[in-house]
């Protein structure tokens, strides 16, 4: 027999108290669930690599919030066991993810000053209406997340002076007021008739390439020619290369893992109907990749490298962007992660010569969580398969990937121009002289 869905009339009296706060918790959860599945729609918008890093990182922070809110709303009656977003709220959230022609700083306003202050009330309603002896556990994580999102608020808010979004701001405000806030907490206010859905007439879809606002971009780091490329493959391996220069190399390729954030962000969106626990190990997986981008973000410039000439490299967005989530997914842990293991241990083993604890640490990191990624990809590729309807074998279906990526880089690869004449840019030539000075 099915189980009931309602519960019977005395017990449901009975419970009223619990009932109600768990039905708060629940939205609390899906609130959560679906800033994370939308606001990671900004990450590959956004061309300032300092936002980037933040909202990776309020992303992994959202999906805690939700994970512990689900784990203490499953100790209540009522939660339920599924883990759909109800679409009252998916609406509002998809809402702000906006079109293709949206001015990605709009849309960041959007979500720090309009829908997450709106998570914030509605966290500190949970705190006032309920029972903070009988409720305590709700209490202590509810304390904390309102710490955590009045954090989140102060941490965008630099990146938003001067951005004009008061029109994008009223039109979310009126989708939000006619929910009554996101727990029904407020007065509502319905919709005028007038008010027009974006998401109906323009639906959202991933640009064509990722943003890196000032800096200069090309198709790739990686070469053979040291008068041209940064990162130049053979000395990564010759033996007589200086150690220095490796350092500096992997810090560049550390930068680089930017496009890891990039295109690992397009996935989130492309997966509403996920189990929350693959998007929550997205989030990790994402966050874990915004660190190892600013452990060269933040390492280059105090060897001496100005970041206005380190080019950023497109490829591997451009190419991906045209592939479904789950054939992005599988190229980035099948291929990218684990294909990338005994360089990186030659490059550690290199790099330990230099006595640099700082280096070595953040290497150690880097590759420890690599490691997790790759275990990642082999829990939640089935699933990513599954959620797009793929039905081989994994090894099959990753082999044909991997061909049809082949085949998508001849058309779509190779096809960002450098920004900087090579006299400007970094490249081995330069690091060599750069590490070596003294
Ligand atoms: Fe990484
Ligand atoms: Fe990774």
């Amino acid at each position: 027999m099915a189980t009931t869905t309602t519960a019977p009339a005395t017990s449901s009296g009975r419970m009223a108290a619990v009932n109600e706060m768990t039905r708060l918790l629940r939205l609390l959860f899906e609130v959560e669930r679906e800033f994370l599945r939308t606001v990671t729609t900004l990450v590959y918008r956004v061309g300032e690599p300092e936002l980037k890093y933040l909202v990776c990182q309020h992303a992994w922070e959202s999906a805690g919030h939700a994970r512990f809110i689900r784990e203490r709303g499953r100790e209540l009656s009522g939660f339920g066991t599924g883990e759909a977003v109800r679409d009252s709220v998916r609406r509002v959230f998809v809402e702000a993810v906006g079109h293709a022609k949206s001015d990605p700083l709009v849309l960041t306003a959007g979500f720090y000053e309009v829908l997450k202050p709106a998570l914030l009330d509605a966290y500190r309603h949970y705190l006032k209406v309920t029972d903070h002896l009988a409720d305590w556990p709700s209490k202590k994580l509810v304390e904390e997340f309102i710490a955590d999102e009045e954090r989140h608020l102060r941490e965008v808010a630099p990146f938003l002076k001067g951005v004009d979004a008061r029109e994008w701001k009223l039109h979310l405000t009126q989708a939000l007021d006619d929910l009554g806030g996101w727990l029904g907490q407020e007065t509502r206010l319905p919709l005028a008739a007038g008010y027009v859905w974006q998401q109906d007439k323009t639906p959202y879809a991933h640009p064509a390439t990722c943003n890196r606002g000032k800096y200069p971009v090309c198709s790739s780091i990686f070469g053979f020619d040291p008068t041209e490329d940064p990162i130049v493959r053979p000395w990564l391996t010759d033996p007589k290369t200086d150690a220095r220069v490796i350092r500096m190399m992997v810090y560049v390729w550390l930068m680089m893992e930017m496009d890891a954030i990039d295109y690992l962000a397009t996935a989130f969106i492309d997966t509403p109907n996920a189990p929350f626990d693959l998007h929550h190990d997205l989030a990790r997986h994402l966050w874990d990749e915004s660190r190892h981008s600013q452990f060269g973000f933040r390492q280059l410039p105090k060897l001496g490298v100005d970041l206005m000439t380190v080019e950023h490299s497109l490829e591997l967005y451009n190419i991906l962007v045209h592939m479904p989530a789950h054939e992005r997914y599988a190229m980035m842990t099948m291929e990218f992660e684990a294909g990338s293991f005994p360089t990186k241990a030659h490059v550690m083993d290199r790099v330990r010569e230099l006595s640099d604890f700082e280096a070595d640490t953040l290497l150690a990191f880097d590759r420890n969580d690599e490691q997790n990624h790759v275990r990642f990809g082999h829990r939640w590729l089935p699933e990513m398969m599954a959620q797009f309807g793929e039905t081989r074998p994994v090894e099959e279906f990753v082999k044909a990937t991997q061909e049809k990526f082949k085949q998508m880089a001849k058309t779509y690869g190779n096809l960002t121009p450098h920004s900087l004449p090579k006299e400007k840019r970094l490249t081995g030539e330069k690091i060599l002289k750069l590490a070596t000075a003294n």
